[in-house]
């Protein structure tokens, strides 16, 4: 039974231990170190989830940096002056509240807690006093093991754009507003994990840190996340399984002014994607304070000194992977009854874009197919397969997500021709080889997701 309205989304269907099993056997996500039993909340990603992961990485990159005038990147040591975790709050402030249950011995989040039941036994209201815990990772540098020589791995990478706003904004000059942005990996001791890799120790970010003047800080915070809703929107998230929602005072992080979340509508529920925060000049102030330095900017018309405010989308790279994924899972039953598994993704994540396959493994249509890879790999990101039948093939590419075929069949050896099979409707079409790089791009172009227009800050 659900309480949910009869108008309400419907929440993405798939079985996570399905989807986990179909990453595992096709090379998405391993569990990390599995042949030791793996590590708590740890993956390895396989040939295929490198692939997709790198075209997110590249998606965000593009539009956030590539294809703007206001925004610059940075990558920042993971490991650096521990003097940055304590301005930033994260030192003292960075904790979740923590219970164990007293009849089964889990250990909890409490603000996860619902209805005073314990999420691994059921017993009620069994727990011990509230305490917090540090989320922060530590370790030493150097040869002594002491206070002296403790250091943290970054939890966010945000403060990389901090400290360095200084040195970004004179060595490029740049007016505000304007944005830096980085990508690399974070670090987390979190309490709570689970749901495959949405909530892991180390995974990656891709945040962005838009400096603006205060008295614009609003309306840039209302354009961010007008902004990000519609970069998921571009890669084929329904958005119907799309949602912001603003944070409770009690729910804001230490720095924050107000935050909105990109919430997904998970097999588990509504959860969060992204956050766009609003934090105010809490970091750059809190450094300044720390550091000696002065870390304002000189507003020329008019004429002063002034302390930029800063709104921060801030993503993680596995966490949307997850999510497209999730998203993207598909059953159909086929004209003969057969389950056709297939994953719905859209060409710019797909690992695979165009999948060559020979009709078999005959000594003719071997050497041809592997021309036209030949021909096809340096505009598209293929695969060759020819072992097994035609039919298994073309499941296997479903199943993957690879939205388009090319097959090689005896035909092709008189009429210098292929057959385009497309993923989602199974439809074919003849093309001569000549043209056939025009036509596969043409079909990827068909098949990239429409967007709403773009918003005005
Ligand atoms: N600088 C702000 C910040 O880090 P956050 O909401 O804690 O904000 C931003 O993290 C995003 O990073 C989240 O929306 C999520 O996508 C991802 N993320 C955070 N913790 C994560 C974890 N333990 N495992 C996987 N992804 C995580």
């Amino acid at each position: 039974m659900t309480d949910a309205p009869l108008d309400a989304p419907a929440a993405a269907s798939v079985e996570l231990e399905t989807l986990i099993s179909l990453a595992k056997r096709r090379g998405f996500v391993f569990p990390s170190a599995e042949i030791y039993g793996g590590f708590a909340s740890t993956y390895d990603y396989g040939p295929l989830g490198v692939e997709m992961k790198r075209n997110i990485r590249d998606s965000w990159w593009r539009g956030m940096v590539q294809e703007r005038t206001d925004i610059v990147g940075i990558e920042a040591a993971m490991i650096t002056n521990p003097k940055v975790w304590q301005a930033s709050g994260h030192v003292d402030s960075f904790a979740d509240p923590l219970v164990d249950c007293l009849v089964c011995q889990a250990r909890v989040r409490a603000d996860l807690i619902v209805d005073n039941v314990c999420p691994a036994c059921d017993a009620v209201g069994q727990f011990t006093e509230e305490r917090q815990f540090n989320l922060l990772f530590r370790t030493f540098v150097g040869p002594v093991q002491d206070d002296a020589s403790v250091a943290y791995l970054r939890p966010e990478t945000a403060q990389g754009m901090f400290v360095n706003f200084e040195l970004v904004q004179q060595s490029t000059r740049r007016r505000l507003p304007f944005g830096i942005a980085q990508i690399g990996k974070s670090f987390r001791n979190e309490i709570t994990t689970g749901h495959f890799t949405f909530r892991m120790l180390e995974f990656e970010q891709m945040e962005m840190e838009y400096f603006c003047d205060p008295a614009d800080s609003m309306e840039w915070h209302e354009y961010w996340k007008q902004e990000r809703l519609r970069w998921y929107e571009s890669l084929g998230v329904r958005p119907e399984r799309l949602r912001l929602r603003d944070h409770t005072s009690e729910e804001l992080s230490h720095y924050s002014r107000g935050t909105s979340d990109v919430e997904y509508l998970y097999p588990w529920g509504w959860g969060e994607l992204e956050g766009i925060a609003h934090r105010g000049d809490f970091d750059l102030s809190a450094h300044a304070q720390a550091s000696g330095k002065s870390l304002t900017y000189f507003d020329q018309e008019r004429g002063e000194h002034i302390v930029p405010h800063v709104v921060e989308p801030a993503a993680g790279v596995d966490r949307i992977m997850l999510t497209l994924l999730v998203d993207a899972y598909d059953e159909e039953v086929d004209a003969r009854g057969e389950k056709r598994v297939l994953l719905r993704l859209a060409p710019e994540v797909a690992p695979t874009t165009v999948a060559v396959l020979p009709l078999s493994r005959n000594e003719r249509l071997v050497p041809t197919a592997r021309r036209v890879w030949e021909r096809l790999r340096p505009h598209f990101r293929t695969q060759y397969d020819d072992s097994q039948s035609i039919g298994r093939r073309y499941r296997r590419q479903d199943e993957v997500g690879t939205p388009l075929c090319v097959t090689v069949d005896f035909e092709t050896l008189d009429d210098d021709a292929v057959t385009i099979r497309e993923r989602d409707t199974m439809s074919q079409i003849r093309v001569p080889l000549d043209g056939v790089v025009e036509a596969l791009r043409e079909r990827i172009e068909a098949l990239r997701p429409v967007v709403r227009e773009a918003g005005n800050a």
